[in-house]
């Protein structure tokens, strides 16, 4: 069990084909065991050793965006243990183009079952730091290497019907998908289309404070144990007990869990975060400013 970096957040590997080896990660994250894991690789030719009946969907979204924050979800080969998939019949494939996780992957030589490298309900770790806060003593190895390039979690697309699903919203953007895919849709709130995604049925990405999203950043109210973050300054910033002003969405994105994680140090009760519009990476950072603020 190794944790490492990847452009999106750092993840918690095992060798994807070992049950045993997979079933470590579960126990150190204290993850719910329905929740499918995503298998990592370092060529796009193991794809086809994991997965059944490629779409063509699939293979163009592949030939585009791997390596990269996107995964793909398809019919799983019988090679990948049960435990990998959460019981499903279908399996996510990654292949990461950060530097130090593919000399890794490339170095396992076998497919890596990764969920992102915190404990389960805490925010995504975006620094080796932030690994060892949450995972020290519970993992035997962490790679360090370059920091992360995003800040938030890989795109997630169900490829497995005729029209591909956005499950999660992430750096590769919905309008990016559709240039190669131009019938795919997103699953927006439509329930049946998300129960084929577990991880959306748990609460996620939530610092212990209370996150307020507002639609503009005068809105946030000043206090010592309050928190703001977002592209404008809010009144009389002074009085916050922590403000991170970004210059654009993808610096918020960058930041944003790292700042959940400084709050819950230092006891902030409530962090406003400043709504982003929903374009671009802004409607990956969205959806994880209303899943930390769901109670
Ligand atoms: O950027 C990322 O994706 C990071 C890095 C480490 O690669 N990994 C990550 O893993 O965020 P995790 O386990 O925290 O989130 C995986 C998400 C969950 O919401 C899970 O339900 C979904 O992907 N998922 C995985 N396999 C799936 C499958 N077969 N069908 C539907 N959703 C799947
Ligand atoms: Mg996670």
């Amino acid at each position: 069990m190794v944790a490492f970096p990847t452009e999106t957040v750092y993840g918690l590997g095992a060798n994807a084909l070992d049950e045993n080896a997979v079933r470590k990660i579960f126990t150190a994250k204290g993850r719910p065991s329905d929740n499918p894991l995503i298998v990592h690789i370092a060529r796009t030719e193991q794809v086809s050793a994991l997965a059944v009946e490629i779409p063509d969907s699939a293979n163009k979204l592949i030939e585009r965006f791997f390596p990269g924050p996107l995964t793909v979800v398809l019919k799983k080969n019988k090679s990948v243990p049960d435990i990998v998939t959460g019981g499903l019949d279908t399996v996510g494939i990654r292949m990461p183009r950060h530097e130090t996780a593919f000399r890794f992957l490339e170095a396992c030589g076998v497919p890596v079952a990764a969920p992102s490298a915190n404990r389960s309900g805490r925010p995504s770790p975006t620094t080796w730091q932030a690994v060892l806060t949450d995972l020290e003593g519970a993992i035997p190895c962490l790679l360090v290497g370059d920091p992360v390039e995003i800040g938030i979690e890989s795109t997630v697309i169900d490829c497995t019907s005729e029209i591909p699903v956005l499950l999660r919203a992430g750096a590769v953007t919905l309008e990016h998908i559709r240039e190669v895919v131009p019938e795919a849709i997103t699953a927006g709130s439509n329930d049946r289309l998300l129960g084929r995604s577990p991880g959306t049925r748990y609460r996620h990405y939530a610092p212990s404070g209370s996150v307020e999203v507002v639609g503009s950043a005068d809105l946030a109210l000043a206090g010592p144990d309050h928190a703001f973050i977002g592209l404008d300054a809010p009144c009389q910033p002074d009085r916050f007990g922590f403000v991170q002003l970004c210059d654009s969405v993808q610096q918020y994105a960058f930041h944003l869990y790292d700042f959940f994680r400084a709050c819950d140090a230092s006891g902030i009760r409530v962090i406003y975060c400043q709504a982003v519009e929903p374009v671009g990476l802004g409607s990956a950072l969205l959806d994880r400013l209303v899943r930390a603020s769901s109670r």
